[in-house]
């Protein structure tokens, strides 16, 4: 069944990437910003960079309204902006399935990971958004691949959480993106794998001017 997601921060090129990918799928998009003009600026992107291909609507709206008409939500900030971007959303994410594809990240002379109290970005958007049903996944997707509505990204997702419902729902979807695989990665706590392994592919797509994701083995018979 088709989704109405919306993207929080989702005028970045994470954002823009999976906006891409899923209006492609035929779940209808909305493009959050801080700033409603922005978000709208972000769909118009996605828009032109779908061209002719078939696609599901995509708008653009200040987070807030984003949320609002959404069953399912990206959060797409950069980690300094997590916390408080959550608990500004917190009642409009009640009940919903939040995607936290955040990397606690800072860049000081390359990638380095940010100490996270809770273990992980996505344990931390759990405890914040008690109400919500929370989901880790697209950490280790590249926003250069997503944008290119013609490429196969030929990578797997790894989905965590604590919702078995939530997380098949965000396997599905994964594997709705040409040539992802969703993976079910276990329990929120193993978040803090997923997310930091990112920095890891950071550093090897800087070396080697790539834009590198991950692929497991020996899962093919499942
Ligand atoms: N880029 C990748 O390839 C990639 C891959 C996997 C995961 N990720 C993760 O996905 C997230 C987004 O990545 P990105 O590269 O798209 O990031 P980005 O461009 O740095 O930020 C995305 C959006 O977040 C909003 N934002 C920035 N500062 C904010 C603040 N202080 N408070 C609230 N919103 C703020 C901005 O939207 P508005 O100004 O419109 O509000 C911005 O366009 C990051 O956490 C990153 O670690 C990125």
């Amino acid at each position: 069944m088709p989704h109405t997601i919306a993207l929080v921060g989702g005028t970045g090129p994470e954002g823009r990437g999976l906006a891409t990918r899923f209006a492609l799928a035929g779940h209808r998009v909305v493009i959050g910003s801080r700033d409603a003009t922005r978000g709208e600026a972000g769909a118009a992107e996605v828009l032109a960079g779908l061209g002719s291909r078939p696609h599901a609507a995509v708008s653009g709206a200040d987070n807030a309204t984003a949320v609002s008409g959404a069953d399912l939500v990206v959060v797409v900030v950069p980690y300094a902006a997590h916390r408080a971007t959550l608990e500004g959303l917190r009642d409009a994410l009640a009940g919903k399935i939040v995607i936290d594809a955040v990397v606690p990240v800072v860049f000081n002379r390359g990638p380095r990971p940010v100490d996270v109290p809770d273990g992980s970005a996505t344990e931390e958007a759990a405890a914040i958004l008690g109400g919500s049903r929370v989901v880790g996944a697209f950490h280790n997707l590249a926003a250069e691949v997503l944008l290119d509505p013609d490429a196969s990204a030929g990578a797997d997702v790894f989905v965590t959480g604590a919702d078995a419902e939530a997380k098949q729902a965000v396997i599905a979807l994964a594997g709705e993106i040409a040539g992802v695989r969703g993976i079910d990665a276990g329990p929120l706590r193993f978040s803090r794998f997923v997310e930091q392994i990112t920095i890891l592919l950071i550093g090897i797509n800087g070396r080697y001017k790539a834009h590198t994701g991950l692929r497991v083995v020996g899962l093919d018979a499942h």
